[in-house]
């Protein structure tokens, strides 16, 4: 069995950019000013949410006309917040790993340890382009990133580091500082080949876009061979965009709206864009590999999830990932603070005890 004993944690995605989660005219009750998003913070972490997510874009495109810096931003959230951990964005290339690392440790003191950091590695080649960034081929972006995650990693938790890299290089380099203990996590986005391989050496967590059960669990059970064979261990967190409702017909029609009001030529681009990004991975399982016009509705595929419908419907769903090994699932929602509200109040009481039920079970079997 591969499921965890742990409780399933959850986590929200930060709408620090404009626009919320979905590429649709529908009307979504989500800011991403700071007062809506430090209110929502308070909310999430009274209503049981572990984590949230921050996101880093340098431009607009699709939407998301504007975004806020994810570190800054971050840092607004934990100060506002008191056991809610915040996942800052970081883009190897614009971002560079002393300065990143200097930057993470600070927040990581003044916070008593609850920043964490997702390691991105690009899929927007205008923004790129835009900001005079080299674009990298598919895989060389992931090299760079794998550095990038050894160099704060071996900064946070060495004195005197050294690390020739083809990217990046450190001298004999201590930084005081440190964050607080324990380090702070690393997460990473993305599910090609390279991806995975990153996870399965050097990631604390391994997100991946929206799925089937299926699906996840051919993912899960490839990273955990490869991180075994590496002596590595590595977490599992799955996308889903989250429509709870109390009847599954109102669940649906909300879904139905999203898509008949989904911005055809906005979704197009994006689809467009996302492939594009993914062609050099050359096995083509990349995150958006698959996606069809509906999937690309939402930005990280959420809807495959299938977290749409009752919350006991969504309660079960939770724990069939779980049972296939995902340690957290990050949220989505189209009016955020009264969703998550919903989500903590109706959903996650399920499924703990659902889940308290299989341990029930699980110690019986031993
Ligand atoms: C949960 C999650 C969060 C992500 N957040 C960002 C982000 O904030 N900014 C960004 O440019 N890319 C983000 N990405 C994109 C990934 O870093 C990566 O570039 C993309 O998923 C390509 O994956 P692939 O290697 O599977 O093709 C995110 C991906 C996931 C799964």
């Amino acid at each position: 069995m591969t499921a965890s004993h742990d409780q399933i944690k959850f986590a929200y995605w930060v709408p620090n950019v404009s626009g919320g989660l979905v590429i649709s005219k529908i009307e979504q009750r989500t800011g991403w000013d700071i007062d809506y998003n430090r209110r929502l913070a308070q909310i999430a972490e009274d209503s049981g949410f572990d984590y949230a997510l921050s996101q880093i874009r340098f431009t607009a495109g699709y939407g998301a006309e504007f975004q806020h810096e994810p570190v800054a931003f971050s840092h607004a959230l934990l100060a506002a917040t008191k056991k809610l951990k915040v996942i800052a964005a970081l883009l190897p290339g614009p971002w560079n790993p002393a300065v990143a690392a200097k930057q993470i440790a600070t927040i990581s003191q003044l916070t008593e340890g609850r920043v964490a950091v997702n390691i991105v590695s690009g899929w927007f080649r205008g923004e790129f382009t835009a900001i005079g960034e080299p674009w990298l081929d598919h895989d060389e972006r992931y090299r760079r990133s794998e550095e990038f995650i050894r160099a704060l990693r071996g900064i946070w938790t060495q004195d005197n580091f050294t690390f020739r890299g083809d990217f990046y290089r450190f001298s004999d380099y201590t930084l005081k500082p440190k964050p607080a203990h324990p380090s702070p996590e690393i997460f990473q986005g993305g599910s090609s080949r390279a991806a995975r391989d990153m996870a399965s050496r050097v990631s604390d967590w391994y997100f991946t876009n929206g799925n089937s059960v299926e699906e996840i669990k051919k993912q899960v059970e490839d990273i955990r061979a490869k991180a075994r064979a590496n002596n590595h261990s590595v977490k599992i967190g799955v996308n889903a965009f989250a429509i709870a409702r109390e009847s599954e017909a109102e669940a649906r029609a909300v879904l139905d709206e999203i898509i008949a009001k989904a911005d055809p030529e906005a979704v197009t681009a994006f689809g467009h864009e996302v492939k594009n990004a993914g062609k050099a991975s050359p096995e083509g399982q990349g995150n958006w590999a698959k996606s069809s016009f509906e999937d690309l509705v939402q930005y990280n595929d959420g809807f495959k999830t299938n977290l749409i419908g009752t919350p006991e419907q969504i309660a079960e769903r939770i724990i069939a990932l779980k049972e296939v090994g995902v340690d957290l699932v990050l949220l989505g929602f189209l009016h955020f603070q009264e969703e998550v509200e919903y989500f903590g109040r109706r959903v996650i009481p399920l499924v703990r005890a659902l889940e308290a039920k299989t341990t029930v079970h699980a110690q019986a079997a031993e």
